[in-house]
């Protein structure tokens, strides 16, 4: 068996940093980080409770965020100009944000509207994107969702304008599009790298949802193949996974939901529930964990290597050198458009 890492010495010097910090210091920690760096955050959250914090502490001059890259960048644009926001190690990127690069998506915006015309579509943008891209929905009368709160954005999108244009997830996208009564026919995958998205312009004119055609490659591992084996091993349990999953796998679950509406769903279930997970395995293990009264299950493992990235190592180092290390920066002219776009979904 692999031997754990040890990381009491640095866990005991984080521990000595935060009490001599105090209110000066804020380390938000997403769900699916590692147990320990979990255990030393001050609020643990799904990618909106994050941002929603990051905008609300005002006391903090140090926000250190143990997470992905675009989620430090949103807090970054969400905070005040006295705070400053670390991420401990800056790799920690995110696969499906990289498939929606700002000059493509800007590109294809060019040639969506030549074929539909201007103020037709409202471009909504998954907070798993770049700045720039969230800069970009907040120029063109759109705004940032999450996974909490898709349906209700999409809504306010639609009421604005005929279409909606997403990034840069196609499955949560689509998996909104049916909650919300869409049909698969509303629905078209624009593939950036064909000319009109690799779609002809009467489908285009027909559609009422745009999809970039891009995905997570930690969530489309689950399968139907591993429903259906759970379901004939535990009849009885429930399965709870996140919208990034392929349509077919969230229709066949009992539920689904954000990282925090899965944390929800496990604690409100009654003593000696089996709850099968279709998400990252940090977060499962966690659960099973938090929950000794409850038979937690993954649906199948699925790592997020970037989201490991974070550790007590490279978090220590941002403490010992706070205000300084790995801090994330964005331009004010991005900051202020894609702010726009965040305080549209806040205020949702
Ligand atoms: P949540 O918004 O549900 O926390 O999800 C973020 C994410 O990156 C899921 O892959
Ligand atoms: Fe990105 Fe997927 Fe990791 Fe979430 S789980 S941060 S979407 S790669």
């Amino acid at each position: 068996m692999k031997k754990q890492a040890d990381y009491s010495r640095e866990i005991a010097e984080i521990q000595r940093i935060k009490s001599q910090l105090g209110e000066k210091l804020l380390i938000l920690t997403h769900h699916y980080q590692r147990r320990e760096i979990v255990a030393l955050g001050d609020y643990r959250g799904d990618s909106f409770g994050l941002s929603q914090r990051a905008a609300a502490d005002a006391k903090a001059r140090h926000i250190v965020f143990c997470g992905v890259h675009f989620m430090a960048e949103s807090a970054e644009i969400l905070s005040g100009p006295h705070q400053t926001v670390q991420l401990p190690d800056k790799e920690a990127g995110c696969w499906m944000a990289d498939m929606a690069d700002s000059y493509v998506v800007e590109r294809s915006w060019q040639e969506a509207t030549k074929v539909l015309g201007e103020n037709v579509i409202t471009p909504i943008v998954y907070m798993n994107a770049d700045a720039s891209i969230k800069a970009f929905c907040g120029r063109h009368g759109g705004l940032v969702c999450t996974s909490s709160n898709a349906p209700a954005a999409f809504a306010w999108g639609l009421e604005r304008r005929e279409k909606v244009f997403f990034f840069p997830d196609q499955h949560l996208g689509r998996n909104t599009g049916h909650q919300m009564g869409f049909s698969p026919e509303d629905m078209i995958v624009w593939d950036p790298s064909k000319p009109l998205g690799g779609v002809s312009a009467e489908s285009l004119k027909r559609a009422r949802i745009l999809l970039w055609d891009g995905y997570c490659l930690v969530h489309t591992r689950f399968q139907v193949a591993h429903i259906e084996a759970m379901r004939e091993r535990y009849p009885d349990a429930k399965i709870v996974v996140h919208p990034e999953c392929l349509r077919e796998v969230v229709q066949m679950a009992d539920a689904a939901g954000s990282t925090d509406f899965i944390v929800k769903y496990v604690r409100k279930a009654s003593p000696g529930a089996t709850i099968i997970i279709g998400t990252e395995i940090n977060l499962v293990k966690r659960l099973g964990a938090e929950n000794p009264d409850k038979n937690i299950l993954t649906l199948h493992d699925s790592l997020c290597p970037n989201m490991y990235k974070i550790n007590p190592q490279n978090l220590l180092l941002s403490l010992r050198h706070i205000g300084k290390k790995n801090v994330i920066h964005v331009s004010e002219s991005i900051k202020k458009e894609a702010g726009v776009a965040l305080e549209r979904m806040l205020a949702l």
